[in-house]
């Protein structure tokens, strides 16, 4: 047993793994060089806390499972128990399994294909196997240093007894240092996903819980806990992530005696998780992700880790234009191929038929379930309608709710006990659908083969948009609480079906944001981010969503001159400027707007495309600016030789020049040419006069360090108007 450190990019992990109890988190943050191994030691006996009056006679400190038995007193990391006994746990350290290809302390060895699981190439690994035979429990934990410096931390719990033992809680944690005294998290609801809230960090918990059996539009995407004042660009932070698309915790928990936590796991309903003899319950994985430079410097690792997996989708991001709100349940064969001529003509590359093309689905009160075309709508079926999109050289993508069904459907009249229930009542109806129980072996059958032969009957179906649109409400399965078994159930479903459909893409949307998490994105290409198309909650909701997200996963798409869900109206420059920064798209009945706006369409979707290598591989930057009314953001090279920044006015400001804005991100060494893309359109104005560098077409050329220090005084944008700025380098 030893004393452990990983490092990875700019963040160390110090693991005190000497036993006898738990290891310990002596260090999760900065990167601390390469310690001689005479020192670690030194730093885990300078970081061990002196015995106060009033409390144990022993320092306590906290190990990856708090436990009471070393004297924690805060929430405990296990909550359990077996007939009322072996409510209590002390475990003891049985192996570490410590593999650090590229080295950084501690011992190698051999780790499972399993342990191999998360992490990605270039990780370090470590496992931790503990028991309590007294308690009848044994405990692995699963640490995983990423090569972008993002670790995961998993725990798996194994009933060793004869009787059965019922895991209430089991939540990772990890320490923060008291530097951290502020915390950010996010919150929301339809339309309004990803608000932001801020406040100092108290004693006590700060207990974030989703209840909704699916994410949830209120789920916090990350819990960052800083030091005094962090913004996007500055301070020291560290952040976690409830990686669940089921009922889920996300905690910050400062104590009296000085310790300060972040963790997050799985939110258990009393009888659902009951381990047999032999049998193991494992946690979400939690992300937790550490910045000595601010937000930005957070969705950094992220970002980068994320586009280093694997099953990250490959290949530019088609232009989508999503048929939702230009047709809503109005399916008509010869308006959609007018829809699809007039998409193609303005660049998009992927055409998705949204809700309303299956049996009975004339509106959202029947329908879901029965996933056969309608033969009244779609009397020679979708093929000539896929045929046609594809004619045009675009994808076509089909929406599909496979977890839900009506009662006013064929499948729930031949099976209503396939549903998640309280035993002898329905959960309240919720758009008018209720759930269908994927643990049922036969409602699993039924829906896996029902998907299967939809996209094996027609040719050519590239892309599910796959919805979520109701929480689950007393959701049980077999008289027992179902959201656990349901939401495996619904990860198994994604994955056999991709596995059966290699190349198949697929959307995770849920009533607009309702199912954005790191868990479901291992077997989704993106999120749709929001129902709200209106550019001005956009901005808001697509800057926090992408805290978390790189750009190219989270569906941005230019919506109607006036918004369906706030009735407010945008210009087309606003709308195209706030979608150009995400996976593009258009979610607008595109087919009667004028020649001219049609002209102007193709010009920002051409836009896009050119800048797309740009936004779906650079940097995410977010500028701290000082008034409320301005938002400004953008995208760097990594090579720092190309950027965009959009500023945009969400309302007018106290002051009439709102001062300069700041264009972070960029070299300081080197010159920038800066100016708006050639022959778009401009911002409405309020000026007399624009800013002089602006005035001529040529721009204005500094240095990185100019632009990133002093910045560049903007033109008196008209509130809802955005400046786009593209950035070369010049030498
Ligand atoms: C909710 C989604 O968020 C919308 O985009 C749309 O697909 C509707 N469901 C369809 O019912």
């Amino acid at each position: 047993m030893t004393i452990v450190h990983l490092r990875r990019a700019r963040t160390s992990l110090v693991l005190d793994a000497r036993g006898p109890g738990l290891p310990r988190v002596v260090h999760w943050g900065a990167d601390l060089g390469p310690l001689p191994a005479g020192d670690l030691p030194a730093l885990v006996a300078a970081t061990v806390p002196p015995v106060v009056p009033s409390s144990f006679d022993a320092p306590t400190v906290l190990s990856l499972l708090p436990e009471a038995s070393a004297g924690w007193s805060g929430r405990p990391g296990l909550a359990g128990h077996r007939d009322g006994r072996d409510w209590s746990t002390a475990f003891r350290l049985d192996t570490l399994d410590v593999d650090d290809p590229r080295g950084g302390g501690g011992e190698a060895a051999r780790v499972s294909e399993r342990e191999r699981d998360h992490g990605g190439a270039g990780a370090a690994r470590v496992t931790v196997r503990a028991a309590d035979p007294g308690a009848g429990l044994s405990l692995t934990v699963e640490i995983t240093l990423s090569a972008a410096g993002l670790l995961t931390v998993r725990h798996r719990l194994r009933n060793d007894g004869d009787r059965p033992y019922e895991v209430r809680e089991l939540t990772p944690v990890l320490p923060v240092p008291a530097v951290a005294t502020e915390l950010l998290d996010l919150t929301g609801r339809w339309c309004r996903e990803r608000a932001p809230q801020r406040h100092p960090w108290p004693m006590g918990a700060w207990v974030r819980e989703g209840r909704h059996g699916r994410t949830g539009h209120d789920a916090t995407l990350l819990l960052v806990a800083g030091t005094p004042g962090f913004g996007f660009g500055h301070g020291e932070t560290w952040a976690v992530h409830t990686a669940w698309s089921g009922d889920h915790v996300t905690v910050a928990e400062r104590r009296p005696t000085g310790e300060a936590t972040l963790g997050g796991g799985e939110l258990l309903t009393p009888g659902e998780v009951l381990l047999g003899p032999g049998e193991e319950y494992a946690t979400p994985l939690l992300y937790a992700v550490h910045s000595a430079d601010g937000l930005d410097g957070l969705s950094d690792v992220l970002h980068t880790h994320l586009r280093a997996r694997p099953e990250h989708p490959r290949g530019p991001r088609p232009v989508t234009l999503n048929v939702w709100e230009a047709v809503y349940f109005d399916h008509d064969l010869d308006r959609l191929k007018g829809l699809a001529d007039r998409a193609a003509e303005v660049g998009v590359e992927r055409f998705v038929l949204d809700d309303g093309w299956f049996r009975g689905r004339r509106h959202d009160r029947a329908g879901l379930g029965d996933w056969w075309v309608d033969d009244d709508v779609w009397p020679d079926g979708l093929q000539p309608l896929i045929d046609h999109v594809r004619r045009h050289g675009m994808q076509f993508g089909l929406w599909v709710e496979p977890e839900m069904v009506n009662p006013d459907s064929d499948l729930f009249r031949a099976h209503p006990d396939w549903v998640l229930q309280a035993p002898g009542r329905l959960p309240p109806e919720w758009r008018h659908q209720q759930v269908l129980d994927l643990a049922h072996p036969d409602a699993y059958a039924h829906l896996l083969d029902r998907l299967d032969a939809v996209l094996r009957e027609h040719d050519g179906i590239a892309y599910l948009k796959w919805d979520h649109n109701r929480d689950l409400t007393e959701a049980g399965h077999a008289g027992r609480p179902g959201v656990h078994t349901q939401t495996v159930a619904v990860y198994r479903l994604l994955d056999e079906l991709r596995a059966r459909h290699p190349g198949l893409e697929i959307e995770s949307c849920s009533s607009g944001g309702a199912r954005v998490d790191l868990e479901i994105l291992r077997r989704t290409d993106r999120v749709w981010a929001s129902d709200c198309n209106d550019a001005l909650e956009r901005l808001s909701i697509q800057r926090w969503t992408g805290l978390l997200l790189p750009p190219e996963l989270i569906g941005t798409h230019i919506g109607p001159e006036r918004s369906h869900t706030t009735h407010r109206v945008h210009d087309l420059g606003f709308r195209a400027v706030t979608a150009l920064f995400g996976h593009h798209g258009i979610e607008w009945d595109i087919s009667g707007i004028s020649a001219t706006e049609r002209i102007e369409l193709a010009a920002w979707v051409a836009l896009h495309k050119r800048l797309r290598p740009l936004l779906h591989g650079g940097r995410v930057v977010r500028v701290d600016h000082p008034d409320p009314a301005v938002q400004a953001h953008g995208v760097v090279a990594h090579d720092s030789s190309h950027a965009v920044y959009a500023v945009s006015r969400l309302a007018t400001s106290a002051a009439q020049v709102p001062g300069p804005v700041r264009l972070p991100g960029l070299d300081p060494t080197r010159r920038y040419l800066v100016r708006p893309p050639a022959g778009m359109p401009e911002p409405a104005l309020l000026e007399l006069a624009p800013p002089g560098w602006l005035a001529s077409d040529g721009g204005v050329t500094l240095s990185g360090s100019v632009l990133g220090s002093v910045g560049l005084q903007l033109p008196a944008l008209h509130p809802e108007q955005a400046l786009l700025l593209e950035v070369t380098a010049a030498d």
